[in-house]
């Protein structure tokens, strides 16, 4: 197999980091690993292209959003149809409306929603509702888990080492970033995924002042973790007991487990939610969706490009898509079969591996022959160090993965060949990491 010649990418790496704050637009833009990131010039479909000509079949989505594949035509062409007619009112419009009602058919705890820009602005917005709603103040929410930017919300999340956790009984909130105020996260209680004791023992530590469990239902930005049988069921339950909410961020597992989210594809519904990246297929839109009596609290929903008329049309073009006929079904089927292929190729080479698809998504651990229960078991058990070998072997390929976390995205545009490829590649990788041959 020919290992990519990525030397242009190289260049402008260097001259871009004088201008450009660590010459990135996003820190997941470059793996950690990575001397330099790879520039892209053009997707089409499930593949990526770049400045040296080099095409990579896509596992990243551009971090989710691109279900329907890279420049999606039906998606495109209603972005084409709005721009005739105006990029941005500021003003509600017709489509606003159709979109709106189609959210709160598909989706099923929307009664009713509300939009933001970013993952980041729409998780502020839920967690500001539930406490407007519950007149409580603290926020449970799990070790690991990524739910934005934000000074409140970015806590244990994005290290891989377990003493920045605090013990397991009493975790510590780990603060990721220079500049990120400690206190900001004061009412938030971190606990670890998957385990129900913990959050009944929360709930009374804290008697009346949880105003609400935010949780991704299927942990999707490490790990990947799912949830055990009964588990989401569990925490619903002992949260009303407490008469607190459940907010599902449904940011990544949105539209890509299945239509209505991971709420739909274990059918538990939440009270709140919030769905963005897939929701446009590649534009700035999030979606806050809940129940209405919560959604009507009275908070004030602000933003200058909030809903604005290409992301709305662009949102219209891709629901469409995936209210079509077979879609979820195609996904399942190519990702079954990557599934398997993935671990085929860990058996050969002695590494053991979990791989299982749920619709547009294939939860690959690396390293482990189950999934994690939860961050400190992944942490613990899976290989970490070889995954990251693998990221950057099969980059060199043209195999496209993402940084670290075995979250394997998929597109209606993946072909058989495409995954048959992939798996040849990991194949390959492996062989030669068993070799020492450089990557
Ligand atoms: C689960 C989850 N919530 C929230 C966010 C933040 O979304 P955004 O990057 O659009 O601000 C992300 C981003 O990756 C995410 O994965």
């Amino acid at each position: 197999m020919r290992k990519y010649s990525t030397e242009k990418s190289k260049e402008l790496y260097e001259e871009a980091k004088d201008y450009l704050l660590n010459g990135v637009a996003s820190y997941f833009h470059k793996a950690d690993n990575e001397e330099y990131p790879i520039c892209f010039t053009h997707g089409s479909g499930s593949k990526m292209y770049d400045v040296d000509g080099n095409e990579y079949i896509d596992y990243t989505g551009a971090q989710g959003p691109m279900l329907l594949g890279y420049s999606p035509k039906e998606v495109y062409e209603r972005i084409e149809d709005q721009l005739d007619r105006g990029s941005h009112f500021s003003a509600t419009t017709p489509q606003l409306l159709e979109l709106s009602k189609l959210l709160t058919e598909m989706i099923p705890c929307a009664e009713m929603v509300s939009y933001q820009n970013s993952g980041t602005e729409a998780d502020m917005f839920a967690v500001r509702t539930a406490r407007a709603y519950t007149g409580r103040i603290k926020i449970v929410k799990f070790e690991s888990t990524y739910h934005g930017w934000s000074d409140e919300l970015k806590v244990s999340v994005d290290t891989d080492d377990i003493n920045d956790f605090g013990s397991r009984d009493n975790p510590d909130r780990y603060i990721t970033t220079a500049g990120q105020r400690r206190e900001a996260s004061d009412d938030v209680i971190i606990v670890p995924f998957n385990d129900i004791d913990v959050i009944k023992k929360t709930f009374e530590k804290y008697p009346d002042e949880i105003a609400a469990v935010l949780m991704e239902p299927f942990i999707c930005d490490s790990g990947p973790i799912p949830p055990q049988p009964g588990f989401l069921e569990e925490v619903i339950s002992v949260a009303h007991e407490h008469h607190s909410i459940v907010i599902f961020d449904e940011v990544i597992t949105g539209f890509r487990l299945s239509s209505g989210g991971a709420q739909k594809y274990f059918d538990v519904t939440p009270d709140m939610a919030v769905f963005a990246k897939a929701v446009t297929a590649g534009l700035p839109l999030a979606v806050i969706g809940g129940k209405k009596d919560i959604m009507n609290c009275g908070v004030i929903s602000s933003g200058t490009f909030n809903a604005n008329p290409v992301v709305v049309a662009a949102a219209l073009g891709a629901i469409s898509r995936y209210s079509g006929e077979g879609v979820y079904e195609k996904l399942q089927r190519i990702g079954d079969r990557l599934a398997a292929g993935l671990m085929e190729a860990g058996r050969k080479h002695g590494v053991p591996m979990f791989a299982k698809c749920y619709g547009g998504l294939v939860s690959w651990t690396v390293g482990m022959d189950r999934p994690p229960v939860d961050f400190r078991d992944w942490l613990e058990n899976s290989d970490i160090d070889l995954y990251s070998k693998l990221y950057l072997g099969c980059r060199n390929y043209g195999v496209r993965l993402t940084e670290r976390r075995g979250r394997v995205n998929l597109t209606t545009e993946h072909t058989p060949e495409d995954i048959e490829r992939t798996i040849g590649v990991v194949d390959q990788v492996l062989s030669d990491i068993e070799k020492g041959v450089a990557l």
